[in-house]
């Protein structure tokens, strides 16, 4: 069975991509074993709280480990915008009654890989800030990771700015590290994230529920969907780290390719954007990580509102 470490900044889609998690934890189609968190989407405290009380309302034990509360050199950019100022679309819940765990996101990572050396597989969903201190700290941390699946980057565009995605964009230096480790990294980018997305008319079966569970997910999606009409024009919530999640359950639901990819730290326009060269030949290095290009998007839509309606009806 898959021994999970997911690395989150919850956030709107990250509580999403956590509630089918804990669903398939609570069915045995995997074991999460900890679960560490990083500023992001909204300060490490908050992500922390965020994190930890999306666990408790899912019914699920699993320690949190607070991680690094802002990247590696320069300082973090959150999107309250996008995802409130809670991070939770201002549905700000009640304090969890649990605490983060004693043990820093950088001690769980490392703990973790060497109680289960070969067998973690990391579900990252945020800036790499967390595991590019744990790879700093003992480069050998990647020989014991069996693989890694990160939402972040893009090859044909960005959406913070025209290149470059949000979590990388966020510690280009940290996802620098993370990509040259030599981990067995599967990307999921915006090329795939951007084609699987919920617009109103999806929510219809959410709508009919008619409970506090299904009513705090359809005010999360709704107030991330307002935030993209007003960013794009197109009012609907993109599941990217969901997708992400799923992808470490279910690897067919998108096709990769191995492709050189690295990091620019430096351009003027460019900075944070993944460089992935795919002309089948590797001037720019080896191939060193699976890059996601075409993804099933109803499978994965269908089998994500499954999820959240299991958790949603038994609330
Ligand atoms: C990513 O950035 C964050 O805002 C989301 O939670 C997701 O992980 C999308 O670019
Ligand atoms: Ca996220």
């Amino acid at each position: 069975m898959i021994k999970l470490l997911p690395d989150v900044d919850t956030g709107i889609d990250d509580a999403l991509a956590l509630i089918f998690l804990s669903e398939a934890h609570k069915q045995g189609q995997l074991e999460i074993l900890g679960c560490t968190a990083v500023g992001g989407n909204v300060e490490v405290e908050q992500t922390v709280r965020n994190t930890i009380k999306i666990w408790e309302m899912t019914g699920v034990d699993i320690p949190v480990a607070s991680g690094a509360e802002r990247p590696l050199l320069y300082p973090l950019n959150t999107s309250p915008f996008v995802h409130g100022d809670d991070g939770l679309g201002n549905t700000f819940l009640p304090p969890p009654k649990i605490s983060p765990s004693d043990v820093t996101a950088t001690d769980m990572i490392m703990r973790l890989s060497h109680q289960f050396p070969g067998k973690l597989t990391l579900l990252t969903t945020a800036p790499l800030t967390n595991l590019a201190v744990a790879l700093l700290q003992d480069p050998s941390l990647a020989g014991r990771i069996c693989e890694a699946v990160c939402m972040g980057g893009g090859v044909f565009t960005g959406n913070v700015s025209a290149v470059a995605e949000a979590n990388i964009a966020n510690d280009p230096e940290a996802a620098r590290i993370v990509f040259r480790s030599g981990i067995d990294i599967t990307m999921i980018g915006l090329d795939v994230t951007h084609q699987v997305f919920w617009e109103e008319n999806d929510l219809k079966a959410l709508v009919g529920i008619g409970n506090e569970r299904a009513d705090f997910l359809l005010q999360i999606i709704r107030y991330i969907s307002g935030a993209y009409e007003k960013l794009s024009g197109w009012r609907r919530c993109v599941l990217h780290d969901p997708l992400a999640a799923a992808v470490c359950l279910y690897p067919d639901l998108v096709k990769t390719e191995k492709c050189h990819v690295d990091v620019e730290l430096s351009g003027e326009l460019t900075r944070g954007m993944t460089v992935v060269d795919r002309r089948g030949r590797t001037p720019l290095g080896e191939e060193n990580i699976k890059v996601a290009l075409e993804v099933d998007a109803e499978r994965f839509k269908i089998m994500l509102m499954d999820s959240l309606l299991g958790w949603a009806q038994g609330g």
